[in-house]
């Protein structure tokens, strides 16, 4: 049984907007003071459960969690899991030596399965579905650039996937307007965009797709992108070159976007594909200093599941 103050975080939705503003928040208190948050995790063993590949995510929980004055145990594919032992089995031991579980899985029901079997909080750390920590260190991130994200206009080009979606469902509640340029068939459904701009209506925020990269760029004050081929879609990745191609923020798009613009991609980057290098590595590209919010962001979200966000 989970105890009252230990919280989950599989998808931004899950949140309401006043947890997300708090996990912000504090983010912005442990980046000015680091010094100060140096014994949340004491005592705390957090198991980083990896099924695919991660730099970023990986590093920033890890060295967050050893920060905050935990200790981290990284498990990738040698342990029973991998062998067919079940998702609620395994959760249910883990509860007994853990204290949180950050899981960076294949699709979403496979952490919903878990966290429902587990005692313990669950961070999702990437499903095919979602990517909410990022998502979440990216507002953080652009909060921070422009001191707002009210009236904020983001143009993301490319793939309707994780990223789109949990960049989808923060435009809504934190109240961006969030503009996805996809090929067809590789938007986010329009189901989906309705409900979210249903919910947006509270914050002032907005989602709409459209299929021209270069109309959802103008007077945007974010580019955004990601990957043609996600993790685990390899074998799709020829088709996917095809059917992408002329969805990379390059020179025109960043002419007709606002002059102050910034440029974000939550790497891992293709030059050439879904960004160009004279983009990605020049002036108006933020995406390491994009990379670097990911550490306060990720404790803050350790320190709320764990119930010492105060
Ligand atoms: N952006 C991101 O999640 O990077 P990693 O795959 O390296 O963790
Ligand atoms: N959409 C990408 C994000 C990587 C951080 C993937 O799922 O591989």
């Amino acid at each position: 049984m989970k105890k009252s103050s230990l919280r989950s975080f599989l998808t931004i939705l899950e949140r309401t907007p006043s947890e997300l503003r708090g996990i912000m928040d504090l983010a912005k208190e442990i980046e000015r003071e680091p010094g100060r948050f140096r014994d949340p995790l004491d005592w705390k063993t957090v198991g980083l459960l990896f099924e695919k590949s991660s730099t970023r995510t990986r590093l920033s929980f890890e060295a967050g969690i050893r920060q905050l004055g935990g200790g981290s145990l990284f498990l990738g594919g040698d342990i029973q899991l991998a062998r067919g032992e079940t998702i609620e089995d395994t959760a249910r031991v883990m509860t007994a030596y853990l204290d949180m579980l950050v899981i960076r899985t294949f699709g979403h029901d496979r952490i919903e399965a878990f966290a429902a079997a587990s005692g313990i909080p669950v961070i999702n750390g990437l499903t095919d579905e979602h990517h909410p920590c990022q998502a979440l260190s990216d507002y953080y991130y652009m909060e921070k650039s422009f001191g707002g994200l009210k009236g904020l206009r983001i143009a993301y080009v490319g793939d309707g996937n994780n990223m789109a979606r949990s960049l989808a469902e923060g435009a809504a509640v934190l109240g961006a307007h969030l503009t996805l340029s996809s090929p067809a068939d590789y938007s986010l459904p329009d189901g989906e965009v309705t409900r979210l701009n249903r919910l947006a209506q509270e914050s002032g925020g907005s989602v709409r797709t459209l299929s021209d990269p270069l109309e959802a760029s103008r007077g945007a004050h974010v580019l955004y992108t990601d990957v043609w081929t996600s993790m685990g879609q390899e074998a799709e990745s020829a088709i996917r070159e095809k059917a992408f191609r002329g969805y990379s923020i390059n020179r025109e798009l960043l002419s007709v976007a606002d002059p102050e613009a910034i440029v974000l991609h939550c790497l891992p980057a293709y030059r050439g594909k879904e960004i160009t290098a004279e983009v990605i590595d020049g002036p108006r590209s933020r995406v390491f200093e994009q990379a670097a919010a990911r550490l306060p962001l990720q404790k803050a979200i350790m320190m709320f599941c764990i119930g010492r966000e105060r």
